[in-house]
């Protein structure tokens, strides 16, 4: 297979259906609020003919109802999808990692309306193998909407990035949707720990996937990409909304599990100066909020196993996701969704497979109100 042509198709189909979601929202903000109602009634009526349950995260009532309170959240813009983590062995699609990822895309191409695109947000393979891309692109390639790929340390450290490269293209890049500026990054760049030990690739890999394993350096974005990034963001007006896709979080969590980018403060300083920024990211595979400043940080489900918290450094803006059944392959798992405000503040929807759906927002973030009345327990795991 070649997929050289993977990421020019996917912007293709991205733009194509761009427009066709400026005319939808175009045409609902335009409608008075009672046609509103009926459009979204309609929309109920036919999900609930098709026997399609409408994901939660898409509450189009809520669109009008923020329209016409003052002093109420902006509208929201559109939204985007994502699944992360899927960890796929190449042991075809009946391993349980695959029949979960299969899961996910029947999520995605079931909601409606259809996400503007689907960020995929790291970790498709387990040991970096080219069959195992191979599998995940088979099963992602059936995701309706138009796909982002980022990549994780499990899809790089077998040849480094050599075959990931050739399927879906740069590992850093940048787009700009409906007002957004979107960037995604690599960030699990490690310095060379391998060359001197003589570690084999197969070494290589199995080190960066363990935790507690010190042979390996920290996870960064590193120096080129910084610089990249810099001039990346020159051209971009400070009002303009960022929203950074990375797949370790851009801050230091906890450094045994590599929850932890080593050169986060940096980074971090790249994007100070934006009015609105939001970072997205998986790794963690769990339910994680953080906020440091002006930057709002989103962890993202993984669908094939949720990590328990680590036992210390837990941001204390996140309210903690339930601790899930080892006996239920999809507790603590799923994907999800995010809406994007009229003012590029993010709302982050998790779909989670076994438990209620949550749903943490621009402003329990901006208000601290995530800070009191949750946090850091300690007492779950
Ligand atoms: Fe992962
Ligand atoms: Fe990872």
């Amino acid at each position: 297979m070649t997929n050289n042509k993977t990421r020019k198709e996917l912007e293709f189909a991205l733009r194509e259906r761009s427009s066709e979601h400026e005319d939808l929202i175009k045409s609902l903000q335009n409608c008075s609020r009672r046609d509103f109602l009926k459009v979204s009634a309609k929309f109920a009526t036919m999900a609930a003919a098709l026997g399609v349950i409408q994901p939660h995260g898409f509450q189009l009532v809520n669109v009008a109802h923020a329209a016409d309170s003052p002093g109420a959240a902006p509208e929201v813009a559109f939204r985007f999808a994502y699944m992360s983590d899927t960890h796929l062995y190449a042991r075809g699609m009946d391993h349980r990692f695959a029949r979960a990822a299969i899961k996910a895309v029947d999520d995605l191409n079931a909601l409606d309306p259809q996400p503007d695109f689907v960020l995929f947000g790291g970790d498709l393979a387990q040991l970096g193998r080219a069959d195992e891309l191979d599998l995940g692109y088979q099963i992602i390639k059936e995701i309706k909407a138009p796909v982002r790929m980022m990549v994780g340390e499990h899809d790089w450290y077998l040849d480094l990035g050599e075959k990931w490269r050739e399927m879906f293209g740069e590992d850093h890049y940048s787009f700009d949707h409906k007002g957004v500026h979107f960037v995604v990054l690599n960030s699990v760049v490690e310095k060379d720990f391998w060359t001197a030990k003589g570690y084999s690739p197969e070494q290589r890999m199995a080190i960066v996937s363990g935790l507690d394993d010190n042979r390996q350096s920290p996870f960064e974005v590193g120096e080129e990409q910084r610089d990249w990034l810099g001039q990346n963001l020159a051209k971009v007006d400070k009002g303009t909304p960022l929203v950074i896709f990375s797949h370790s979080p851009l801050y230091k969590l906890y450094k045994p599990w590599n929850f932890w980018t080593d050169d986060a403060e940096e980074v971090q300083a790249l994007l100070k100066p934006f009015a609105t920024v939001s970072v997205i990211h998986g790794h963690t595979h769990q339910l994680l909020t953080n906020r440091i400043g002006n930057i709002h940080f989103h962890g993202m489900l993984s669908t094939a196993w949720p990590w328990p918290y680590a036992p210390e450094g837990l941001p204390e803006y996140t309210v903690q996701m339930d601790r899930p059944d080892p006996f239920n392959q999809f507790d603590g798992c799923g994907d999800g969704s995010v809406a994007v405000r009229g003012n590029g503040r993010i709302d982050k929807n998790y779909n989670f497979w076994a438990q209620s759906p949550r749903t943490v927002s621009a402003e329990q973030l901006d208000s601290g109100v995530l800070k009191s009345s949750g946090g850091y327990k300690g007492a779950s795991y």
